[in-house]
């Protein structure tokens, strides 16, 4: 990662690179930078500060007898969420130059810059700058670099919160991209275990034994044609000012193969992130225990990979779940739900005062929202307010779906008390309504089906290249705005 760094003075530096961002329909802005700074610079430099190829241009600028490089950027402000787009944009841009400093200068574009456009600007670099390149053999090479925040704010602790939260973020990113070879449910909890010795948490994981001990049937079953077996990863953030208890659940399927009910190669592809939930679960209580928010969270990370074997789980089965319940298997590539249940059984008995899980639950959802949504399922107004409010200012986007009550008789069966699978109309919701039959009616709880947004595209400049670890932002504004 870059350094990131701030000064207070509206100062322009020789010998290095000065950025200004500039409104791009206020095409004389750039002119009143050169003025403002006193700067000679060639005069047919605002003509062209814009290359044949769309790209900006570095100049050379002469400021009281020394040298220096600007360049103005151009923002776009009609369009939403620019400023995070143009500043991963940036910072890739910057990344190949050879300056070491660079000072990055919001005037003029943003003549009153709020302490929003500051977060979004550092999380758009810090989303641009992100990488997974650990299996590449030949590397661009990364010379480290200082980057400057010119500002009349102090943002010397927002620089560190967000550096912070974005140790959350990318762990979840670095999670949901690894490949399924790599990561499976051992070394899954392996990697959460390595990252979380921090003050004031606890990692436990339960293995297959341990599992069967306690009768976490469902979550065996999906795990049982795998020569990887299934693991329940549990952690716990106590702090000793906690103003509330949150359990955060996350679907954490290393691989979906669909199971006997087998998915096509290209439905299979992206299926090494179908344990992004649980990814950015662990995201999301790394970056809160770092930035020591006041709420006791418990993360249940089912890990399991959905395969095919003689030992197989079987449509047709039926199962009977940590607490009793039986589910029918109609699908056993409607796994997800089958793994949650028992975990938020389990999170029931630890009476918490919310329960909110994310899982990567179904293509019904994915087709609906594409990537820029996840579908938020809750009866609870203050979960369903402060999320929509998180998703607003993070873009990690929400949009609310009904749990409808006529649609819960399409899970039923004569064989068991649910089937895991719905009529092909209503998936997304069948899949809630499903998860809803576990969970204690009493305790406030939220789904969000995270299959669109969890997964790379080509709708946010800065998730082109990368599974983006949708949630870990959400999560930690969401607990942040003290709202819950
Ligand atoms: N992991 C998938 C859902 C998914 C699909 C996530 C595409 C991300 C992108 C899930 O386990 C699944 O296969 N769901 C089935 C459910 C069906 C069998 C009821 C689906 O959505 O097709
Ligand atoms: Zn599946
Ligand atoms: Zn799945």
């Amino acid at each position: 990662m870059m350094n990131f760094g701030f000064n207070n003075n509206n100062i322009f530096e020789i010998n290095t690179l000065n950025v200004f961002l500039y409104d791009k329909t206020k095409i004389n802005e750039p002119e009143e930078v050169l003025k403002k700074f006193n700067l000679e610079a060639d005069s047919g430099i605002l003509n062209n500060l814009i290359s044949d190829s769309g790209e900006a241009v570095l100049f050379p600028a002469v400021s009281e007898g020394k040298s220096a490089t600007l360049l103005f950027y151009p923002l776009d402000q009609s369009k939403p969420n620019e400023l995070r787009n143009s500043a991963s944009r940036l910072i890739k841009y910057l990344s190949g130059k050879k300056f070491e400093n660079i000072y990055i200068n919001l005037y003029p574009a943003l003549k009153n810059p709020s302490v929003s456009t500051f977060r979004e600007l550092l999380e758009g670099m810090r989303l641009g700058e992100y990488k997974f390149d650990k299996y590449k053999t030949k590397k661009d090479e990364n010379k480290s670099k200082q980057l400057y925040f010119v500002s009349s704010f102090d943002l010397e602790k927002m620089i560190t919160e967000i550096d912070l939260l974005f140790k959350g973020v990318n762990f979840s990113r670095d999670l949901s991209n690894e490949p399924a070879n790599v990561l499976t449910p051992e070394t899954f909890a392996q990697e959460i275990k390595k990252a979380f010795e921090l003050p004031s948490t606890t990692v436990t994981v339960m293995d297959e034994k341990k599992l069967k001990a306690m009768g976490f049937n469902l979550i065996l079953s999906v795990g049982n044609a795998s020569s990887n077996p299934p693991r329940l990863i549990k952690i716990h953030y106590k702090p000793a000012n906690a103003k509330k208890k949150i359990v955060l659940v996350g679907k954490g399927v290393t691989y979906d193969a669909g199971g006997l009910s087998i998915k096509t190669t290209p439905g299979m592809f992206e299926m090494k992130a179908d344990m992004a939930g649980a990814g950015s679960v662990a995201g999301a209580i790394y970056a809160a225990a770092l930035n020591e928010l006041p709420y006791e969270i418990i993360g249940l990370l089912p890990a399991v990979e959905n395969m095919l074997a003689g030992n197989s789980y079987k449509p047709g089965d039926v199962l009977t779940g940590y607490k009793g319940k039986t589910v029918e298997i109609g699908d056993t590539d409607a796994e997800g739900r089958l793994i949650l249940a028992d975990a938020l059984e389990y999170a029931n008995e630890l009476k918490p005062d919310y329960i909110i899980d994310l899982a990567t639950l179904t293509g019904a959802a994915f087709v609906s929202f594409g990537f820029l949504y996840s579908a938020m399922f809750t009866e609870d107004k203050t979960l369903a307010e402060t999320f929509d409010a998180a998703g607003k200012s993070t873009y990690e986007l929400v949009w609310q779906m009904p749990l409808t009550k006529e649609y819960k008789s399409l899970l039923d069966t004569k064989m068991a008390d649910i089937s895991n699978i719905g009529p092909r109309h209503s998936g997304a919701i069948t899949a809630a309504l499903f998860l809803q039959h576990f969970v204690d009616e009493k305790i406030p709880w939220m789904h969000l089906d995270v299959a669109g947004p969890s997964i790379k595209n080509d709708i946010l400049d800065y998730y082109k290249d990368y599974n983006t670890g949708y949630g870990v932002r959400l999560i930690y504004q969401a607990l942040k705005s003290g709202k819950l």
